[in-house]
């Protein structure tokens, strides 16, 4: 059975039935931002926010998070409500206003610069201030004032998203014991020795085990949650059952690898219009009769964008024939800009740009071009079908939703994806070309490979691919959630 938006409808319909159904973030799924034509809602960049809106499009609910819109308070009603999506309305954004202090102390300061590289081992310390874990736990008590606002005096199904609410499971077990929580951690779990040296770790993972279920999207990241528990804290953790049980009370650790709206992604690959707007951004850039590599991602440290354009740099180093034959197009928006490490990063990525640029470019070409915005849905898939090749060269990525993009915008069977061995995705898609982003030379060796594939074996490997992506997508993963949750429902 392939899982879509009415099976998902469905499972929603006979598993939670009459009980509510409450979706936590911080990101919000739509952003009210002002402009000189007047207010404009747009969508935030954000691969998990992009993966559940389609969830609760199917499923009704309330989505409670982060107002972080200049414009965000002018659109809600007096309880900070407004129905979403705009023109489509099938369920309600709550928005949990905060102060630039909590922003910076519980969402910078704990959240970006503490558990981020804490949980993904990029060589990037993190940095561990006692005033932002306590704004980390007030926000966490914000959070669950709203949340409890929502479910009033009815029963229901809380699902939490991410790092950002460590300790909002077992605020909400606390005051609402007959409460169903999960939550989907959408980053890797490190191993315990690294967890380690969390200041706090106990209280982490005594708010994480205030869950029904936790999720993660692999199993080795499961295993790792499981080894952290059993000798960071008082609990049994069974590796038969894949669970914990601490004051007799027992949390499922389970994987479910995130995906994306396959359907969704295919429909727009497959409009007029996108292969119009496709013809347009070639001769915009002057790609014509040359190939083209991509790289879409945020600005962020894991994401590996130095170690690729230097992969770029050894490529015309390597295969000099290739000169003025091949550009890499490196587009996505800043990202967590109020953050040195981000700024920092931002310039070397710059830099690193114009000095490639400098060495190899000349007669009109450039081999790098490095856009930096944030790019509407439509648009993004134009990028994924002009591109021979994708490039997603993360350190470390609990899953990378770009490499399943890529893959769904492809019903032409063209384009070869080349795949960082550490994201999620390269379980999944083993037919992608995979790499270590740390080896320079094999990675650019792979660009060679990937532009000199065979026509044939392009097609059969990206078929196999569409073929996953297609089936595991993200109504399964919510089904497969909300099925597992279904035992817990009284
Ligand atoms: O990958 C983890 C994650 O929180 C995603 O869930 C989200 O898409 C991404 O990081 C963006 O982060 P932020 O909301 O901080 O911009």
């Amino acid at each position: 059975m392939i899982w879509d938006s009415a099976a998902l409808k469905e499972a929603v319909r006979s598993k939670i039935g009459e009980h509510k159904f409450i979706v936590v973030s911080n990101r919000e799924p739509y952003i009210h931002r002002r402009t000189p034509n007047g207010i404009v809602c747009e969508r935030p960049v954000s691969g998990m926010a992009v993966a559940l809106d389609p969830v609760l499009q199917a499923c009704g609910g309330i989505w409670v998070a982060h107002g972080s819109g200049e414009a965000d308070r002018e659109v809600v009603d007096e309880r900070s409500r407004v129905a979403v999506p705009p023109g489509k309305y099938s369920y309600t954004l709550r928005r949990v206003w905060l102060t630039p202090e909590e922003e910076k102390g519980y969402y910078y300061g704990f959240a970006n610069e503490a558990l981020w590289p804490l949980c993904h081992i990029a060589f990037t310390q993190p940095v561990f201030r006692q005033a932002d874990w306590e704004t980390y736990r007030r926000v966490n008590e914000k959070f669950a004032d709203a949340v409890l606002e929502e479910m009033n005096s009815d029963t229901g199904f809380v699902f939490i998203q991410d790092y950002h609410f460590a300790l909002l499971p077992r605020i909400l077990k606390q005051r609402r014991p007959e409460l169903v929580v999960a939550q989907f951690w959408h980053i890797p779990w490190p191993n315990r020795e690294a967890f380690r040296i969390c200041p706090w770790g106990e209280e982490i993972l005594d708010g994480l085990l205030g869950n029904d279920l936790l999720g993660f999207h692999i199993r080795n990241h499961c295993q790792n949650f499981l080894d952290t528990v059993d000798r960071g804290i008082e609990a049994k953790a069974d590796y038969e059952r894949f669970s914990v049980t601490r004051g007799g009370v027992e949390t499922l650790v389970r994987p479910f690898p995130i995906s994306i709206d396959f359907a969704l992604i295919d429909r727009l690959a497959n409009c007029q219009q996108t292969a119009g707007r496709a013809e347009e951004l070639r001769a915009e850039h002057r790609l014509n009769y040359k190939k083209v590599g991509i790289g879409i991602d945020r600005m962020d440290y894991i994401k590996g964008i130095p170690e690729r354009l230097s992969a770029v740099d050894r490529f015309f180093e390597k295969y000099p024939e290739y000169r003025g034959r091949f550009i890499f197009l490196q587009l996505g928006p800043g990202s967590r800009t109020e953050i040195q490490k981000y700024k920092e990063y931002d310039q070397t990525i710059q830099n690193l740009t114009a000095e490639i640029n400098r060495k190899h470019g000349g007669s009109g070409w450039e081999p790098i071009i490095l856009f930096r915005s944030h790019l509407p849905p439509q648009e993004v898939v134009a990028y994924y079908q002009l591109a021979d090749l994708c490039l997603v060269s993360s350190l470390h990525d609990g899953m990378n939703l770009v490499a399943k993009e890529f893959v769904a915008a492809r019903s032409d069977g063209e384009g070869v994806l080349v795949l960082s061995r550490f994201t999620g995705a390269a379980r999944e898609l083993e037919q992608a070309i995979l790499v270590n982003p740390y080896a320079t030379d094999e990675l650019a060796d792979a660009l060679k490979t990937a532009l000199e594939m065979p026509r044939e074996e392009k097609s059969k490997r990206m078929e196999r691919m569409r073929e996953t992506v297609r089936e595991y997508n993200i109504y399964r993963w919510a089904g497969k959630i909300i099925t597992e949750l279904n035992r817990r429902l009284v």
